[in-house]
């Protein structure tokens, strides 16, 4: 079959085209052909050495390498940290004595990607219960786990690591030999430090697009290794690609999963091209073991993903540029633990301000402060809430970034003034290029603080503004520079005086250069400690978006909105600490709001939870049945921002016209009420890696059909279960409910919803309308809304709640909501509030927990509403709190009971009794004994509904709830 070449495969490398991968490949496949291969790379035993205080082992690997009598020794260390964490490192001891003439590159392999990517670089082995070591001849024998269900195998001739769970073979490191380590070596010797499997193809020049710029002055110093995932059919992971969730098979296409940070406006869907972010981080599953597989490596990468030589397994190679050789390798029994373990060591995702949960109103670009403020009126005339306006590059003069237009926007105080009138935010975009002829890039200049080329002058190139300079984020003298930008103090221009409710967005950090070789930075490039761009490169980004957060948060730290908000394009391992991240340039098409979906998972099991996809697509003008459902899919997304390209047509959602922009304000409100279940998820991810939009094998890690699901996800911990509509047209949806549980029809739109049942695992189908966002509730769920229409989350603030109770088939629902400022870092000293819900069939419970201050602070806050979802036969309620007693209104529909005002404050302890008759005093003294249960009702579709309903103490009640709580959900609460 003739290939075609479209225009990306034109502008980017494949395997083949890239010197390191396509002489990785060719080392692989030289070595699956050959069966009697014998590996070049073993541990020497006697270099082994142990520091039990650390659980460390040092030794040396050896490569044996022909036509040369000595072995290159290549240094390794083996960890074993908290939380069941290997990690293996391994460096190459010659590089000391590397001595290029007239070349200012450092020439030591790069090791630095942990001090921007980790949290923290004092890696604690503390839980050591269940851990023995046993150096036997041939290999090293580590048992661990709590249990100590785990143990790794250090095999020594060949090098391997055999990682096991309960005895059972589960991940091996090097199973098929493809452990490649290329040595240093001077460009004449090149042919006699050859083995017979190698290939020389570019290891000393860059042939791609004839690659000016790239004199790759060290020669060949990639790493490759292969990992076989055994049992395991479903591995998730590796960001960015516009692609399935689950990864597919690579071997017989020319480009594995590429890592690499690019600016690939109009990207394809279905392709594993590269993209403006990468997370080199992996996740296998199946029933019982999860295994999680970190690459900490921030040059260019290729992953190859082998699902066909095996009937069982997952055989990944992996394929980097340069850097040392530095793996982590996670296992658990599930995949909420493995997030919690990557989370561990690269951190987990802020705690955002409530604002930037809302709706985000951007195009390129907002005229001037008239558009602005017109704009931000439009919302309030048509009633849809939004939090944040933002403005693109047209703003700044020339696009000199830290300057205003000054005829368009002549008084941005008074425009932020404006907005902050109705508690709204504007979002400015500061990109790492600087304009030339500019004192700031003068500057840079100046205190030598820019990206450098290899002659170490300020390397020039083209981007937005013409000919621009790079700030260089990595050096630690940039970031007091950066600082002064955002100064909150009359001495900076551009926005010292200006009212805290702006923040910023970084674009362009991948960092995208119009000129360079695959629209980036010059490999051969400098960056502070003369370490070169392509071994920093992936990291690149996320160390100028965090250099931006660490400015603001110096900005905001006297004021009362001190979270920083800063949404990135460019991301790595790690960023997730101090950004949010979005997937860049789409298009208005409906394979586009398709695959946002997937795209969102797989973020989010990589441990960057907040992102979201420009909705309506950025290139082009949606139709308007297409921008409705890309609302209604948005509305999802962690990050809820629609944007479009400049020489798009106006699209904000009152432009459509009825029934469109109904229902876009419907979609738009509906995430409004939900804001405190997205606030609770994130906060329970911040504190445990978990996925706010949650793939369904979450809740069902035991299901392997769920595990293909890749449409659907739960928002958080919820119950909350969606499936939004992608397709043109589409009459009917078939929905996967995960289990046996009882699921409520929860679609929001035109069907009146009657709260229908449905329990699975297995398909079921719905007949939709455009108004339809088909949801549903898991039985066992309560969630916390707050149903009031306002301008914007801010002044939601003190606003009621409703609950919604969905008993589940044991009769029983559990629920959580946190609350907190919402703007400051108050709550890390404790001023939050966590709040349990309980239900069983005859009673409803409130418990408070947190800061005894803050949650008097509450005291104004009711539950104006609560809805208990199939029951029946109902004739008194009774409630209780802070010692009073008093009868609750309700009415039944249609088997669900609605209870009006029932007046109840969220600040302290509270109880409803359901009951048939009417309570007597002794009845609400003694409910815990009280058999006048109501009953569940029982013509429900679910086989499992128990008829009798089952009464405990609230305590019982909470306590049993959250195990059951945290078993499905592995949140530690
Ligand atoms: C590229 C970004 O991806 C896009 O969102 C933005 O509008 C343009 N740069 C202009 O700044």
């Amino acid at each position: 079959m003739e290939k075609v070449f479209g225009y990306k495969d034109y502008l980017f490398k494949n395997c083949e085209t890239s010197g390191f991968c396509n002489r990785n490949r060719h080392f692989a496949n030289n070595i699956k052909e050959n069966p009697n291969y014998k590996s070049k790379y073993a541990i020497d035993p006697q270099s082994i050495h142990f520091k039990s205080e650390d659980f460390i082992v040092n030794g040396n690997i050896l490569k044996e390498v022909e036509g040369i009598n000595e072995d290159i020794v290549l240094p390794f260390e083996l960890s074993l940290l908290d939380k069941n964490n290997i990690r293996i490192k391994v460096d190459e001891e010659q590089r000391k004595k590397i001595n290029l003439k007239n070349k200012l590159v450092n020439t030591d392999r790069y090791n630095e990607t942990p001090n921007w990517s980790f949290q923290s670089l004092n890696l604690s082995y503390e839980n050591r219960s269940g851990t023995k070591y046993d150096q036997q001849k041939d290999r090293l024998v580590i048992e661990y786990g709590t249990k100590g269900q785990y143990k790794a195998e250090v095999l020594y001739n060949p090098f391997k690591i055999i990682v096991y769970h309960d005895e059972e073979i589960q991940f091996i490191v090097n199973d098929r030999n493809f452990l490649n380590y290329e040595h240093w070596r001077p460009e004449s010797s090149n042919a006699a430090h050859l083995s017979s499997e190698e290939s020389d193809f570019n290891m000393f020049h860059d042939d791609f697009h004839d690659s000016r710029n790239d004199r790759i002055p060290l020669g060949p110093e990639s790493i490759g290794l292969d990992f076989t995932f055994e049992g395991f059919k479903h591995v998730y992971g590796i960001p960015e690609h516009a692609d399935d969730f689950n990864l597919k098979d690579t071997t017989d296409s020319d480009l594995p999963y590429r890592l690499f940070n690019v600016d690939i406006f109009e990207y394809e869907t279905n392709s594993r091209m590269p993209m403006y972010g990468s997370i080199p981080f992996l996740m296998g599953l199946k029933p019982g073991v999860s295994i999680g597989l970190f690459w900490i490596n921030s040059a260019d990468t290729f992953v190859d993903i082998d699902k066909t030589s095996s009937d069982k397994d997952t055989k990944t190679h992996w394929i980097s540029e340069n850097g040392i050789l530095d793996v982590m390798i996670m296992i658990a029994e599930n995949p909420w633990d493995i997030n919690e373990s990557y989370g561990a060591i690269t951190g987990y995702v802020q705690l955002p301000q409530l604002f930037s949960l809302g709706y985000h109103q951007c195009r390129w670009n907002y005229n001037d402060e008239k558009d602005v403020l017109e704009i931000n009126s439009l919302f309030d005339k048509h009633q849809i809430p939004y939090d944040v306006i933002w403005l693109d590059v047209e703003y700044a003069d020339a696009k000199k970034y830290f300057t205003w237009q000054t005829e368009k926007f002549p008084n941005p105080e008074r425009m932020l003034a404006e907005l902050d009138h109705t508690g709204r935010n504007l979002v400015v975009i500061i990109d790492t290029h600087l304009k030339t002829d500019y004192h700031i890039s003068d500057q840079v200049e100046k205190e030598r603080i820019s990206i450098n080329d290899p002659h170490n002058n300020t390397f020039h190139g083209q981007c937005w503004p013409g000919e621009s300079v790079w700030i260089d984020t990595m050096n630690p003298n940039s970031q007091s520079f950066w600082d002064k930008q955002f100064e909150y103090s009359t001495d900076n221009e551009f926005m010292g005086k200006l009212s805290t409710n702006i923040y910023i967005w970084n674009d362009m950090n991948e960092p995208s250069v119009f000129d360079g070789i695959e629209t980036t930075s010059p490999r051969d490039n400098l960056h502070y400690g003369d370490w070169e761009h392509r071994s920093v490169h992936n990291v690149f980004g996320l160390t100028f978006h965090e250099a931006t957060y660490n400015s603001l948060i110096k900005r905001l730290s006297t004021t009362d909105r001190q979270r920083p908000f800063v949404l990135t394009r460019s991301y790595f391992a790690g960023s997730q600490r101090t950004a949010a991240m979005w997937t860049g340039d789409n298009m208005s098409k409906w394979e586009y709001l398709k695959v946002s979906i997937p795209m969102l998972l797989t973020s989010g099991v990589a441990g960057m939870p907040f992102g979201g996809a420009d909705v309506g697509g950025f290139f082009g003008d949606p139709a308007k049945d297409l921008l409705t459902r890309w609302y209604q899919t948005g509305i999802w997304y962690p990050f809820f921002r629609a944007h479009a390209h400049i020489d798009s047509r106006r699209r904000e959602p009152w432009v459509a016209g009825d029934p469109y922009t109904s229902i876009m304000r419907d979609a738009i409100r509906l995430r409004y009420s939900l804001l405190p279940i997205f606030y609770t998820s994130f906060y329970e991810s911040s504190i445990s890696g978990y996925p706010v939009l949650k793939p369904l094998f979450y809740e069902t890690p035991d299901n392997l059909e769920s595990y293909d699901i890749e449409d659907q996800f739960f928002l958080g911990n919820s119950g909350l279960l969606v499936k939004p509509v992608t397709e043109e047209d589409a009459k009917h949806i078939d929905i996967y409910l995960p289990d046996e549980e009882v699921y409520y029809d929860y679609t929001s739109g035109n069907i009146s919803n009657t709260f229908q049942k449905f329990s699975g695992p297995g398909f079921i189908s719905k007949s939709v309308e455009l108004s339809d966002i088909p949801i549903l509730l898991k039985g066992g769920s309560i969630i916390a809304k707050k149903d009031r229409y306002r301008r914007s989350s801010k002044l939601m603030a003190r606003d009621p709640y409703t609950l919604t109770v969905a008993l589940g088939s044991s009769g029983k629902a559990i629920g959580n909501l946190y609350i907190d400022d919402g703007e400051t870092f108050n709550y890390k000293q404790g001023e939050y509030a966590n709040i349990y819900f309980t239900a069983t069939s005859d009673s409803i419970k409130g418990e408070i927990s947190g800061d005894v201050g803050y949650i008097r602070s509450l005291d104004d806050i009711y539950i104006e509403k609560i809805i208990v979802l199939n029951v029946e036969d109902l004739s008194y309620i009774g409630i209780k709190q802070d010692g009073s007693q008093w009868e609750a209104n309700f009415r039944n529909i249609d088997g669900n009971l609605i209870i009006e005002n029932p007046k109840i404050k969220l600040s302290s302890e509270w109880a409803i009794e359901m009951h048939e008759t009417k309570f007597t005093e002794s009845d609400l003294k003694n409910s815990k004994n009280s058999n006048k249960s109501l009953k569940l009702d029982t013509k429900s579709s679910s086989p499992s509904l128990s008829p009798t309903a089952i009464t405990y103490t609230g305590i019982i009640a909470l306590v049993i709830g959250l195990i059951f709580y945290k078993l499905r959900s592995g949140v530690r609460v």
